[in-house]
């Protein structure tokens, strides 16, 4: 058991480190249930600091000795570390600790992974290898040795020294502990080669259990490409002659970017054709990029303290989004990255968890690494780029290079780069760090016709108002500069006014435009240039006049989506039949061979459960999940009637008939032909299905034909067939556990649920899998949400059991009833008597105690 009273950490109470560290050395000697860690760290006074208290973290750790200057020490302990007398003036502290690998569920600190042992130390994890100042603005020099007769002993930097039963490392490169990093074990390597554009010569690896180096290839490729685009796009070069990339099957997270030692959850890096999807292979080619980017942004220049994760995170997806725009197509990334926001980000900003993109306080900080600091982090950062411009974008980011290289800083520093580049005053933007809360646009729009006879004389004006939802702490909301993408369309579809950014910093505020013949149609907030609610009334003829029409890609998607999504508030609050403006425009896109087949797949694709509870409930309405659920069904049920000769047109003429690639234009075919046999099984029970899942040769073939055949209730010999092709495969069995509970019956999903968690093959020792299975039902509200209160009771149950043995995953999955609030009162009740049960469990973790508290409100 954790702390009784769990504290509250906060921003205003930073004080600088007491001492500061130049050098550590480790000494690891490697046992799965008693490894010994022995520590020599030289401290010195640091200047800045406040007082003088010499108190190390430490938890879960056995003492066995401790020294200053080389006399034997006896510090005072307690569960989160120690203190002891120390000189005021530089001396070596050594240590010896005890710990248990094997022992370690909660995958923090040193643990064991099928035989082999792993490190996660971000952010508070280092504690528990050793006694240390375990905060990122420490930053020191690391040598470790290891001691172990496994074959392949890794940690961070360079290696030093290699003999029998024993690896020396030595990283040159400062860093905080949270970088900090060991791998040991039964491994084998995928090499690879970089020469930086300087001439260093850096040696790649992609690490991996005996059996899984045919799944390395790609990921070496995202790695070198992600370090040529880099260099090229932001001048950083890689600054180590060896990068090392680590696959972990159990891992709370996706990966991790310790220096030049990346640890990676093996489904964020392992891909084949055979077992991976397209999607995966994006994920993966963006997560390898994401981690490698975090050298500079994040390594090199890391947080101060946790409060600033967003100035590492934030930036890094930015960068990694922008990469793969590079690589891919641009509008099919930010249309895909706008709608994992609305999911992710929006909900949080929108319920009980909402906090600032720079939090104020938190308990446990395993819990903000969320959508909230990762993707709204980083649509900040688009933001800053679309107000400044790209060119001193660029600047500030050079300047920010090189005025903070080897620094631990704060979101004030990195805005000063901007300030001191563009003599902008960036303090109405800070706000959008330290409010939470998504903002509202609310628009109107008048027009003036120019006197008769002259032409081009009309003027247009939108008007905005923007204002900001209260949030738990945070009542009282201040406008904030947000920058509007406006583009205006003439009546004839051609474009009268290209994209201008608005910025809107006050809370109404007025923008014409002048010089028009006749009344436009406005495309506001293109590329989606804000993360902000935009409420405009418009109609079903106009939507259908941007889909058609709009230059921007992503508003012409919106005006799709919108359109779907107005026409199931319809059937869902009126009963309506399905909108025919809906059934044709989509048609017509779907027909349009002018139009990328990514582009296209996309437009086919509906608003999700959640995106709907969520309008309906800004609406003014109670969202039931089965009837959006049913509507859902109706609408694609009615599309694929409506669409049966173009269905089977598009899935005949985008077969890709050429040797499997991961890239944009095949998967952007596969994505379209699978849209269409997912309405082609509507209609023929699954007969195309079949034959495409016979003829499979790739994962993305494969799965869309299961996840088709289940759909049609045609899949129980394709799910056994799966199963016992892939068995051997666990990455590919999340997959199997995952579809049967996303494509059941509404009605069946918490009993699917139930038999999968029964399954030998269920455990809750890996991640992947408990998500794979638990996951899935709660990312399917219409079974999650099953009247009965059994979906509740059920991920409670496992939650309860999941809560001793891994309070991270544990808590991260506690969001799943963040929204219980916009449900009926019957609802309210099961899900509040789940979280009364979740809090009077004896001994909760303190990451679940801080979620569910906080959920509950
Ligand atoms: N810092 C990691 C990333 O964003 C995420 C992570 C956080 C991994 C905490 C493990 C633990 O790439
Ligand atoms: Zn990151």
């Amino acid at each position: 058991m954790k702390d009784a009273v769990p504290q509250t950490i906060r921003l205003s109470d930073y004080t600088p480190p007491a001492y500061l560290v130049d050098e550590v050395h480790l000494t690891f000697r490697l046992n799965p249930s008693a490894t010994r860690v022995t520590s020599r760290i030289a401290f010195r006074p640091n200047p800045e600091a406040r007082e003088r208290r010499f108190k190390l973290d430490g938890e879960g750790l056995k003492l066995i000795r401790a020294m200053i200057d080389g006399e034997p020490v006896t510090p005072a302990l307690s569960d989160a570390g120690l203190t002891c007398d120390a000189p005021d003036a530089p001396f070596t502290w050594e240590a010896e600790v005890e710990i248990d690998p094997e022992g370690n569920t909660a995958l923090e600190g040193l643990y064991m992974s099928n035989g082999m042992y792993c490190t996660q130390c971000e952010a508070e994890g280092f504690r528990k290898i050793t006694y240390y100042p375990d905060r990122p603005d420490v930053m020191a020099v690391f040598t470790v040795r290891i001691e172990s007769d496994l074959p392949v002993l890794l940690s961070n930097g360079n290696p030093v020294e290699r003999g029998e039963g024993f690896a020396e490392w030595h990283d040159p490169w400062p860093k905080p502990a949270y970088l900090f990093a060991l791998v040991a074990g039964d491994l084998v390597n995928h090499p690879g080669r970089f020469t930086t554009k300087s001439g260093r010569e850096v040696d790649l690896n992609i690490w991996v259990r005996p059996g899984d180096e045919g799944k390395c290839a790609f990921g070496m490729e995202a790695l070198r490409a992600s370090m040529r685009w880099d260099e090229e796009k932001y001048g950083r070069e890689y600054d180590l002659d060896l990068f090392n990339i680590v696959a972990v099957d159990d891992f709370n997270m996706g990966a991790m970017e310790n220096k030049g030692l990346n640890v990676f959850n093996s489904s964020c890096v392992l891909a084949s054709p055979e077992t991976s999807t397209d999607a995966n292979f994006e994920r993966i080619e963006a997560i390898i990029a994401h981690e490698y980017f975090h050298n500079w942004t994040g390594n090199r220049i890391t947080c101060r303290d946790w409060f600033q994760l967003c100035l590492k995170e934030g930036l890094t997806v930015f960068r990694d989004s922008q990469f793969t725009a590079d690589m891919r197509s641009a509008p099919v990334k930010r249309i895909g990255d706008v709608i994992t926001l609305r999911a992710r980000q929006f909900r949080e900003d929108n319920g009980p968890l909402a906090h600032p993109v720079r939090p104020e306080s938190f308990v446990e900080i395993n819990n903000f690494y969320t959508a909230t600091v990762y993707e709204k982090g980083a649509e900040l950062i688009g933001m800053l780029k679309t107000l400044v411009g790209d060119d001193a974008y660029y600047r500030a980011l050079d300047l920010y290079f090189e005025r903070h290289d080897g620094q631990a800083c704060t979101i004030e520093d990195w805005l000063a780069v901007f300030e001191d580049v563009t003599g902008r005053d960036l303090a109405q933007f800070k706000r959008w760090y330290e409010e939470a809360g998504t903002p509202r646009i609310d628009v109107e729009e008048s027009w003036t016709p120019g006197a008769p006879g002259a032409q081009g004389g009309g003027t247009y004006t939108l008007t905005l108002r923007q204002h900001t939802p209260p949030t738990p702490g945070q009542e009282v909301k201040n406008p904030r500069v947000i920058p509007v993408k406006v583009g205006l369309i003439g009546p004839n579809g051609d474009e009268v006014a290209e994209t201008r950014v608005l910025e809107l910093t006050e809370a109404e505020q007025s923008f014409a435009f002048e010089g028009l013949t006749a009344k436009p149609v406005p495309s506001i907030l293109r590329e989606f240039s804000a993360p902000v609610i935009l409420n405009r009334d418009s109609d079903a003829a106009e939507r259908a006049f941007l889909l058609a029409h709009d230059t921007d890609p992503f508003n012409r998607w919106e005006a799709g989506r919108a359109l779907a999504r107005e026409g199931l508030m319809a059937m869902i609050v009126e009963g309506a039949a399905p909108d025919r403006h809906y059934l044709d425009a989509i048609e017509r896109v779907a027909r349009d061979e002018t139009l990328d087949p990514a582009f296209r797949a996309l437009a086919l694709g509906l608003p999700s459960e959640e995106d709907m509870a969520q309008a309906l409930f800004d609406a003014g309405h109670t969202p039931d999940p089965q009837a959006i659920w049913e509507a859902l069904d109706a609408l694609k049920s009615a599309r694929a009637h409506a669409m049966q000769d173009i269905a089977a047109t598009l899935y005949d003429a985008h077969q890709v008939r050429a040797p499997y690639r991961p890239d944009a234009e095949q998967s952007g075919a596969r994505s379209l032909a699978n849209a269409a046999l997912a309405m082609l099984g509507r209609l023929d029970g699954g007969a195309r299905a079949q034959a495409q899942y016979d003829a499979a040769d790739n994962m993305t073939q494969q799965l869309a034909a299961l996840t088709c055949l289940v759909r049609a209730n045609a899949g129980d010999a394709a799910v056994q067939a799966f199963y016992d092709q892939w068995r051997h495969d666990r990455l590919v069995i999340d997959k199997w556990f995952g579809l049967q509970i996303l494509n059941a019956e509404p009605a069946r999903a918490v009993e699917v649920t139930r038999r999968l968690t029964q399954h030998p093959d269920f455990t809750l020792k890996n991640p992947n899998r408990f998500r794979a299975v638990l996951g899935a039902l709660t990312a399917f509200p219409a079974g999650f949400h099953d009247p009965s209160g059994a979906g509740y009771a059920l991920l409670t149950d496992w939650l309860l059991k999941l809560d001793p043995l891994n309070p991270q995953t544990t808590a991260r999955m506690c969001s799943a009833f963040e929204t219980w609030r916009r449900y009926d009162a019957d609802r309210q009740t099961l899900i509040k008597a789940q979280l009364d049960r979740l809090l009077a469990q004896p001994g909760l973790s303190r990451d679940t105690a801080e979620m569910v508290g906080r959920i509950r409100g």
